[in-house]
């Protein structure tokens, strides 16, 4: 049983705020009754729920996907100026899936998407040590005594950072191609970490996050996670749950 405003928000018709409006303006119908008690809770596989006489088919099922994000895309589900958001890659539906984490506008690589609250707190909480697995092209080819010196934490304008994995994937036209492993999640994070050692990023892709890998997913696609994926992701809710 779930309570009506939030079967109501899971149909994506309003808010949970907006769906007590509703409620008390008798305009919710639940197996052909008015029902203007707040609170009112309904079974969302048995109940009739019509909202101004609409049937409503509310998405309580927990919803993700992988995207293959493009570069020239925001992070973010509404952009004020209109310019394009990665939610304009998602096919359209009809719930509100909310992305994990951010990657920059000029960033790609793997971004997910979820419903499930619980399931972005565990994978965001820094306590979770979380890995995510960058390839950057750098201008030039860091030393070993730098890659060192990044693995063990390098000090930036919010603090030292916390111990990487870093290595040379490959090297090309005069730059390499770094492989790095970081848990934490700070704002332009790899870029700084680069810059600072004198070896700007050129170009950026994230390929894993925790269980998740981006594999061949071509650029500007989408999947939804395998079923081995899935027991990674519930795994890592269960331990969070643990921990509170
Ligand atoms: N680090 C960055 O600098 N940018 C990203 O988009 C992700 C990690």
């Amino acid at each position: 049983m779930i309570r009506l405003n939030r079967f109501i928000a899971l149909a994506g018709v309003a808010s949970r705020r907006q769906a007590d409006l509703l409620i008390q303006q008798g305009k919710v119908n639940v197996n052909g009754r008015i029902v203007s008690e707040l609170g009112f809770q309904v079974n969302p596989e048995t109940d009739s729920v019509t909202v101004n006489g609409r049937r409503l088919t509310a998405v309580t099922r927990v919803e993700h996907w992988i995207l293959h994000k493009p570069p020239g895309y925001l992070t973010t589900v509404r952009d004020p100026l209109g310019r394009p958001t990665v939610m304009d890659l998602l096919p359209q539906l009809n719930l509100r899936v909310y992305p994990v984490g951010r990657l920059d506008y000029d960033t790609s690589g793997l971004l997910f998407f979820t419903n499930d609250g619980d399931l972005a707190f565990a994978l965001t909480h820094p306590r979770h040590l979380v890995e995510k697995v960058y390839l950057a092209t750098v201008k030039g080819i860091p030393t070993i005594d730098k890659l060192r010196k990044l693995a063990a934490g390098i000090i930036l304008e919010d603090g030292l950072t916390a111990p990487a994995k870093i290595g040379i994937a490959s090297v090309k036209s005069g730059n390499a191609i770094v492989k790095l492993t970081i848990h934490e999640g700070r704002k332009r994070q790899v870029k700084r970490m680069m810059a600072a050692v004198g070896h700007p990023v050129l170009q950026l892709q994230r390929i894993a996050l925790g269980p998740l890998e981006l594999g061949d997913l071509p650029v500007g696609a989408w999947r939804q996670p395998t079923q081995a994926e899935l027991l990674e992701l519930e795994k890592l809710k269960q331990y969070s749950e643990k921990e509170k």
